[in-house]
């Protein structure tokens, strides 16, 4: 018996903070293709996608929009499902986090791994970036800030549940070695290596801190923390662990996980080993895309440097995005979005190849045949060379595809979209229609051309879903004859084409420039005069009623534990700034018996100048603490005050208090 080929492809599940952007329109996209090019070769898909919906970031900025969570989630989330009808995402199912199932699915997950000893109770200490949404331990921070994003950090300690990870090392190393595929492209894996062989933490899996996750069933003040809940999606969304879905044993287990590569980590390491624990079948292949960069920078919501796909649509067409998606950046690596970029590409492949073949195609059938050609014999060797590529194409694109090289797919296609329009040039059927005698060989080279647009159609539709249809349009065929195994030559009897409009209008470079930047000139007034208005009214509003200032105080404690706080005056006799970090001064204090090394992030506020000489309070009995990845052990802290406008002040000592005098 046999079975029908399946194929299960999922995407990234998109946090719904904020609208989604070309980026995450970059990764959909390219699994929209794949899903429609398998769907073509008769595979049985599951095309998946979704949203992350819990965490800090998203509970933070649903409050400052004065929304309850779900209520923030659901206005994006239809923002989301609008964007993918908008690009023709062909998606089999969209999971939310926040579905009923799927949280049942992960608690399910959660318990079981805790009984069985995969989970544990512990303690998290460490550094906290909100926008990355990512904890940090003390030797990953670079000058004290976020690796990820220069950001500042927050510590945080706290009971929290692990998973054990690091239990799974070996196997993980095996599991790459077994499986050459698994983690794609190859440059990935050498660092997905590296980072086990440098020793594998566990995976803290639970915060106390925040509310909006999904309750640890067992121990309710905790909620999962973002990974357990955001990876089991690919799993509960076919019913693992809950009823609503029953497509489990079908699909599982995946066949490509496709995600951005600053997530593959999570994918090829935290997410094989939970399925290890849990004794399920492992995904096939994961696939970790570049980032698509603007102004030398990740484009990214945090950064603020987006570029929105629904305007890139509304003004070149959903197919000319997509094409540009696909076409432009070797999948795996980085590549710039520039509006030239995206322009030259719509008027050189999209106008001109493919535009051109098709319209001077049809012209001629209509001008010299009346619009019908029929199927004819030839022996010509341009012909042959033509029908060759034309049946050489179908297996290139599936070869291609199946590697995951999408651009080189596209490439191949119009490599025949090229060659079919030197064809006319080299037959120059203008010239043959001048001598009735050619009438054969007039009406085989336009066959030729029709057999060449007809498969290059074929091939398109999983690329450009709307141009295929258009193609088959004029060319007087139906939409439904998109079929793979129609993409050979000879197959159409005959044609009776259709003329109609230019499938990609040629953009005028320079005028669309001039456009684009006027455009984003009045943005960016519009913008700051919105900034200005705002900061005007928020003025107006504090002098209104200026409300007593809100002071956070610590818990009290009792004088013996006052007194365990040794502060002394103490002497600055050297100071310099630190190469690496703009935070940081390194000082040399004398402490009235000895000169020890304090490291204190004033160089803002401060430059050595205005410090050395000076008498300042320090803190004098901190542990010494390892900072810059342990280039310096600080001793010690200078007692600061906060300024109004968010910087710090230092209080100098006069004469009378030598330095080592005790400050009570
Ligand atoms: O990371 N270039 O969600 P996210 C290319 N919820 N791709 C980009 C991109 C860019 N500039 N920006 C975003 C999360 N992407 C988690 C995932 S999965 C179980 C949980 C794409 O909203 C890319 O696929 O930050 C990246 O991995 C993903 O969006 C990150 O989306
Ligand atoms: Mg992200």
């Amino acid at each position: 018996m046999s079975e029908q080929k399946k194929f299960y492809i999922t995407t990234p599940i998109y946090y719904p903070s904020d609208k989604l952007h070309i980026g995450h329109s970059y990764t959909t996209v390219a699994c929209d293709a794949l899903a429609r090019f398998k769907r073509m070769q008769g595979y049985d898909v599951m095309f998946l996608t979704g949203t992350d919906e819990h965490g800090q970031k998203i509970e933070d900025k649903a409050a400052s929009a004065g929304m309850q969570p779900k209520e923030y989630v659901d206005q994006i989330v239809a923002t989301v499902k609008d964007l993918w009808k908008l690009l023709d995402v062909s998606y089999d199912r969209f999971i939310r986090t926040t579905d009923d199932y799927h949280m049942e699915s992960c608690q399910k997950i959660f318990t079981k791994l805790y009984e069985q000893g995969d989970i544990y109770k512990g303690e998290y200490v460490g550094h906290y970036c909100k926008p990355c949404e990512s904890f940090w331990t003390d030797s990953q921070l670079v000058d004290g800030k976020c690796p990820d994003c220069g950001r500042e950090v927050y510590d945080a300690h706290e009971e929290a549940y692990f998973f054990r990870t690091g239990k799974y090392a070996d196997r993980l190393l095996k599991l790459y070695e077994e499986n050459p595929q698994f983690i794609q492209p190859e440059s990935r894996k050498n660092e997905m290596i590296a980072f086990i062989k440098q020793g594998l933490q566990d995976t803290c899996v639970s915060r106390t801190s925040v509310k909006w996750g999904i309750p640890v069933p067992f121990d309710p003040k905790h909620t999962m923390y973002v990974w357990v809940d955001a990876l089991s999606n690919y799993i509960s969304a076919l019913g693992y662990g809950n009823d609503t879905y029953h497509d489990y044993d079908k699909f599982w287990p995946a066949d490509l996980h496709m995600v951005g590569k600053e997530i593959l980590r999570f994918h090829t390491i935290l997410w094989p080993a939970m399925l290890m624990a849990l004794d399920l079948p492992l995904p096939k292949r994961v696939f970790g895309h570049g980032w698509l960069l603007m102004n030398g920078g990740k484009m990214s919501k945090s950064v603020g440097n987006v570029v929105d796909p629904v305007i890139l649509c509304d003004r070149y067409g959903v197919d000319a995005i997509r094409y540009f998606l696909l076409r432009e950046i070797p999948f795996g690596n980085d590549g710039m979005f520039t509006n030239e970029a995206l322009i030259n590409r719509i008027n050189s492949d999209l106008a001109n190849d493919l535009g051109n073949l098709l319209s001077r195609t049809v012209a001629m059938c209509e001008k010299y045949f009346g619009g019908t050609v029929a199927k004819s014999i030839s022996s010509d060797p341009l012909d042959a060379e033509l029908e060759q590529m034309i049946n050489a194409l179908p297996a290139k694109v599936a070869e291609d595809m199946d590697n995951l090289t999408i651009p080189q797919a596209l490439t191949e296609i119009f490599a025949v979209v090229q060659r079919a329009n030197k064809y006319i040039d080299e037959t120059a059927p203008w010239a043959l229609a001048k001598d009735p005698a050619n009438e054969g060989r007039l009406s085989c080279v336009l066959y030729h051309l029709c057999e060449a647009l007809r498969v290059c159609a074929i091939l398109l539709n999983a690329y450009l879903p709307s141009t295929a249809p258009k193609m088959m349009e004029q060319l007087g065929l139906s939409a439904d004859q998109l079929q793979l195994d129609q993409a050979a030559y000879g197959l159409q009897e005959s044609y009776t084409v259709h003329k109609g409009d230019p499938l990609f209008p040629r953009i005028d470079v320079a005028k669309e420039i001039a456009h684009l930047k006027a455009e984003d000139e009045k943005r960016k007034a519009e913008a700051e005069a919105a900034q200005k208005a705002k900061e005007a009214k928020e003025a107006a509003a504090a002098k209104a009623d200026q409300p007593a200032a809100v002071i956070e105080h610590e818990a009290e404690i009792d004088f013996d534990d006052f007194c365990k706080v040794e502060m002394r005056v103490a002497e600055i006799r050297a100071c310099e700034t630190i190469k690496e970090s703009k935070k940081l001064l390194h000082l040399t204090v004398f402490d009235g018996e000895r000169e020890r090394c304090i490291l204190s992030g004033i160089a803002k506020w401060y430059s050595p100048e205005d410090l050395i000489g000076k008498k300042v309070g320090i803190v004098a009995n901190l542990a010494p603490r390892p900072m810059m990845k342990g280039k310096y052990v600080s001793e010690g802290m200078i007692v600061a005050a906060d300024t109004a406008d968010g910087g710090c002040t230092i209080a100098f000592y006069p004469d009378e208090a030598p330095a080592g005098s005790r400050i009570h």
